[in-house]
């Protein structure tokens, strides 16, 4: 475990973590897989991989292509369902000296409660984090998170199913963000969680086929970063409750960026792939950048930013 000289601790919500900075949901797996790379303790926190209701077994390959600056993906939730998480992966996290934070997503409102409540059994989980960029069956397929109306009431099914603190991850796929981060807090969300992916496609000019098997895919990595920072910049100029900031970020001092411009925490997504230490670097950046300028908390950087 790794010492600092700052004091790195934040609190928001409900949550208190040890330094700013967590692994992104889809990125370090259910936090074992990397265990051998990486230390998951080292940082304020992880978000688990994907969970839903039952066992999915994702799109058809291939599921990720490389583009500038970032990549595309679309794995379609692939995931072991939660049954088979509480069973085998849960255990584990009792080892981890970190927040646990489940990621939620369903294609109903019924699963979304439905596999809320399914977690209340294990206490090793923080929080949920609950992704709202899936398509609503129901609805015929248009997604929860482009939705104030939808967003709300994901928000109130998962809240009355569970008594963690409820982290609503929005979509970038939308005109507005504000109205949904409104809605969503106004429904109790004890925070907010942006950027998800952003959509986008890349065809192979020689076959004249899509590169996904999935035609279209979401966009992350570095190519985001400043749509993510526009967007947690509205939200945290919009909602009371604390944001936390995702999408591009791969050294401190993109950390940074987001939480002088007022996230209270920040996730590290797709830098994992190509370090799966860089959540552990950033950490020890973000202690280095308070040193040099003898800052003793981090907390007081956040929401510094001077637009006038
Ligand atoms: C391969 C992959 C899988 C992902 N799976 C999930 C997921 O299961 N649930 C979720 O809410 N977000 C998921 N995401 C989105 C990330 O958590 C993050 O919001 C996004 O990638 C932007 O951050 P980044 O640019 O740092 O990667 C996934 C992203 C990638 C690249």
């Amino acid at each position: 475990m790794e010492s600092y000289i700052t004091d790195l601790r934040v609190e928001f919500g409900p949550l208190r973590l040890k330094n700013p900075v967590l692994a992104a949901s889809g990125t370090f797996g259910y936090g074992d897989e990397f265990s051998h790379l990486s230390d998951p303790s080292d940082m304020g926190g992880i978000v688990l991989k994907g969970i839903s209701l039952r066992p999915r077994a994702g799109n058809p390959p291939p599921r990720i292509v490389e583009t500038p600056a970032g990549m595309l993906n679309a794995i379609g939730l692939a995931n072991i369902g939660v049954d088979r998480f509480l069973e085998e992966k849960v255990p584990r996290l009792r080892e981890m000296d970190t927040v646990v934070i489940a990621n939620i997503y369903g294609h109903t409102l019924e699963e979304y409660g439905a596999v809320a409540r399914r977690l209340e059994v294990a206490p090793e989980i923080t929080a949920l984090e609950v992704n709202i960029s899936c398509p609503n069956v129901a609805q015929g397929g248009v997604a929860f998170g482009t939705d104030p109306g939808q967003s709300a009431a994901v928000t109130r099914c998962v809240l009355d199913n569970t008594d963690k603190p409820v982290i609503v991850k929005l979509s970038p796929n939308v005109t507005d963000i504000r109205p949904i981060a409104r809605a969503v807090e106004e429904a109790g969300a004890a925070a907010i969680s942006l950027i998800n992916t952003i959509t986008g496609m890349v065809v192979d000019v020689e076959t004249r086929r899509p590169r996904l098997g999935n035609v279209t895919g979401g966009l992350s990595g570095p190519a985001i970063r400043p749509v993510a920072l526009r967007m947690v910049y509205e939200a945290v100029n919009t909602v009371n409750i604390p944001v936390i900031g995702v999408g591009g970020i791969v050294t401190a001092h993109d950390a940074l960026e987001f939480l002088i411009a007022g996230a209270s925490a920040v996730q590290v997504g797709t830098a994992h792939f190509v370090d799966p230490r860089a959540g552990i670097h950033i950490v020890k950046g973000l202690d280095d950048y308070c040193k040099e300028r003898g800052i003793g908390r981090l907390g007081d950087l956040i929401g510094s930013l001077q637009v006038n």
